[in-house]
């Protein structure tokens, strides 16, 4: 499954960035702020989930406080419920990551004197937009996959979704009940979905009336490339027309043609194209290596081909 991929090139990777990495401290400031427009800037420049903002001093000031080191160990190995390690970039060496957190803990130190506005918002225009008129995008205000362990699958009549008031609401099965014997994943609901029904674990009916009524599976991979250091995404058709019509995605959402469609993360972000569903009601966008599982050619091997 595409989940499983590995990534091969990791060795070539960290050898080009720990050479660029040798130069002198302004070097280093370059790398950080490099790192941060390529992978932090996604989340740390809307405040997505909460994520401190760039510049932001009132943000940073007790997370700092913490000491430079927790904020390492939070940026190497992640912080729940929404922080993934390494910004989702777990190619990347190790000293990529501390020095973006550096250019993170210094813009916030700078605060407000320029270093907000000066942010790469450009990146998530869209974004920045929307977290300056209110606390958090509208698209995650649904968005019940990044809640806290805690807060997470309530009861129906507590999930703010079904009717309290409704008998039927508390004839149903608390999901929690059901979720320990499936598959599980890190992130959203915590169940591996796509696992499940290829294990016949569940058995979704694809119509309300019609039991005998079955989807119409389509085998067709679309790879997306991405600009910069993320590796491609592999957009499968196979998982997703196992649960949805053809009609969920096509024309509304996409036209139906490879590369007819402007797809960035800003749009996922605030749940458009992927993010319609992504975030909600599938796997949310911090699990970056299930949509971007497809390493790039960094170069040709010239001794693999002549073997
Ligand atoms: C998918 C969104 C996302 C991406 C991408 C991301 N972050 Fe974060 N980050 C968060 C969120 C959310 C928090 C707040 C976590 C909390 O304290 O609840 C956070 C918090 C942090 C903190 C503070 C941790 C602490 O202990 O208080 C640091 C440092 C940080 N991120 C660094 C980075 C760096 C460096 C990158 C890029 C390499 C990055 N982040 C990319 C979402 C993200
Ligand atoms: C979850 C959303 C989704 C569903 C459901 C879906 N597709 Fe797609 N489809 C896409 C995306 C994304 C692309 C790629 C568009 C791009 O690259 O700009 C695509 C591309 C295509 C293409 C273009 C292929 C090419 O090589 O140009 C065809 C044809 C297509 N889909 C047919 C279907 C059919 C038939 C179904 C139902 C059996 C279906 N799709 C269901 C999202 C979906
Ligand atoms: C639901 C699938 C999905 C997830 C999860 C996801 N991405 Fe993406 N990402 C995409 C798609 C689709 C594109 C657009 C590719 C293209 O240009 O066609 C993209 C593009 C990008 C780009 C290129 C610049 C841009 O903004 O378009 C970067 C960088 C990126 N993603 C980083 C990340 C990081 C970091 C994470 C994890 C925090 C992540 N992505 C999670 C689907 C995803
Ligand atoms: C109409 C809703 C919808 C849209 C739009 C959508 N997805 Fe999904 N996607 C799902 C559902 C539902 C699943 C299965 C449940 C899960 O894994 O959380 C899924 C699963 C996946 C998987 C997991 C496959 C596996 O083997 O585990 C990938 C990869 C993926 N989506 C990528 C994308 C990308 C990239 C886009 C945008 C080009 C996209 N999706 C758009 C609903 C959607």
């Amino acid at each position: 499954m595409i989940r499983t991929l590995r990534n091969p090139a990791v060795a070539l990777g960290a050898l080009c960035c720990t050479l660029f990495a040798t130069g002198t401290a302004l070097a280093q400031q370059d790398k950080g702020k490099a790192v941060y427009d390529k992978v932090c800037v996604a989340c740390h420049s809307a405040g997505i989930a909460g994520a401190p903002r760039l510049g932001d001093a009132k943000a940073w000031a007790p997370r700092i406080k913490t000491g430079i080191d927790t904020l390492y160990g939070s940026a190497l190995k992640g912080k729940a419920p929404a922080m993934p390690a390494k910004g989702g970039a777990t190619d990347l060496p190790d000293a990529d990551i501390k020095a973006a957190v550096d250019y993170m803990v210094a813009a916030a130190k700078d605060g407000g004197s320029g270093a907000a506005a000066t942010a790469p918002a450009a990146a998530a225009p869209a974004a920045a937009a929307a977290a300056a008129t209110k606390p958090r995008p509208a698209a995650l205000s649904f968005n019940r996959l990044l809640k806290p362990a805690s807060k997470r699958n309530p009861p129906p009549p507590e999930d703010g979704i079904h009717d309290p008031q409704n008998d039927g609401t508390h004839a149903l099965q608390p999901p929690l009940q059901v979720f320990e014997s499936l598959p599980r994943s890190n992130a959203g609901n915590r169940v591996d979905w796509v696992k499940a029904l290829d294990n016949n674990l569940i058995a979704p009916r694809w119509d309300r009336t019609d039991p005998a009524a079955a989807p119409v599976v389509m085998d067709l991979n679309i790879v997306r490339e991405v600009k910069g250091s993320m590796p491609d995404v592999v957009y499968p058709h196979k998982q997703h027309t196992a649960w949805l019509d053809c009609s969920n995605c096509h024309p509304q959402i996409f036209i139906p043609q490879k590369g007819a469609n402007q797809i960035s993360m800003a749009a996922i972000l605030l749940g458009q194209k992927c993010g319609v569903c992504h975030g909600k009601v599938a796997f949310p966008v911090s699990e970056c290596r299930i949509c971007h599982s497809k390493k790039k050619n960094v170069m040709p091997v010239k001794n693999a081909q002549a073997n």
